[in-house]
């Protein structure tokens, strides 16, 4: 079964409480926020406060995807806003394996997203550690970037290295997902699939996320 996460960073701002409701009522499994900070990315979004202000206010964990240069700097701050994901980018974190043991010393899980460039290697020596990994299947910074194609294989590999290691961790997919191409990375492995625009663009949102789940492969 996948999971679906609406990405906020479609959502209007000015009523993000209501756009939420509607993606918990369309039963979406968990809320993907995109934390960006003008450097590792070139788009600036919102913070701990932000995240904190919607805590109690829904029943969706909170999947806290960090674009952010020195993560560890942050990460306190966003367990304590209420993170029950957080996911660093590999790129991000010179000292990876100990941002990952910081977060789960938290007792929230832990991922690791990988740009679109970035080779499978960078989490071949940590991958025991993590609940999730993130391939981004578009250049993060903005929401409503076509799909790129060639990421269809490094999820394939990455399920192929988490099966042959024996291990349970989430494949999770962001960027151009939709519901006419969700079936391609469902096919090879990605089981939690966020969507941002096709989610919060779409005229009638419930109907969308029952798109997305019955064009997913089974
Ligand atoms: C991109 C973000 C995504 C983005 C996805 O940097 O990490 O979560 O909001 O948006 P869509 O689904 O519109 O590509
Ligand atoms: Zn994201």
């Amino acid at each position: 079964m996948i999971k679906i996460a609406p990405s906020i960073l479609s959502a209007d701002f000015s009523n993000l409480i209501v756009d939420i409701k509607k993606v918990e009522d369309a039963g979406c499994d968990m809320l993907h926020i995109d934390v960006m900070d003008g450097h590792f990315v070139p788009n600036i979004t919102l913070g701990p406060p932000v995240i904190k202000s919607l805590k109690g206010k829904t029943t969706m964990p909170f999947d806290v995807h960090l674009m952010i240069e020195n993560p560890d700097k942050y990460i306190k701050d966003f367990v304590e806003a209420g993170a029950d994901i957080i996911t660093v980018h590999s790129e991000a974190s010179i000292h990876l394996h100990r941002t990952i043991q910081y977060i789960k010393s938290f007792n929230v899980k832990a991922g690791v997203s990988l740009n679109p460039s970035t080779s499978l290697n960078t989490i071949e020596y940590v991958l025991d550690d993590l609940d999730m990994v993130l391939i981004m299947t578009v250049n993060p910074g903005f929401g409503g970037q076509d799909f790129i194609p060639a990421m269809v294989k490094k999820i394939e590999d990455l399920r192929n290295m988490i099966e042959r290691r024996n291990l349970n961790i989430d494949i999770q997919v962001d960027g151009g997902i939709k519901p006419s191409n969700i079936h391609l990375v469902t096919d090879v492995g990605a089981n939690v699939i966020v969507a941002g625009s096709a989610i919060f663009n779409s005229d009638n949102i419930a109907q969308t996320v029952v798109d997305l789940r019955n064009n997913a492969s089974k």
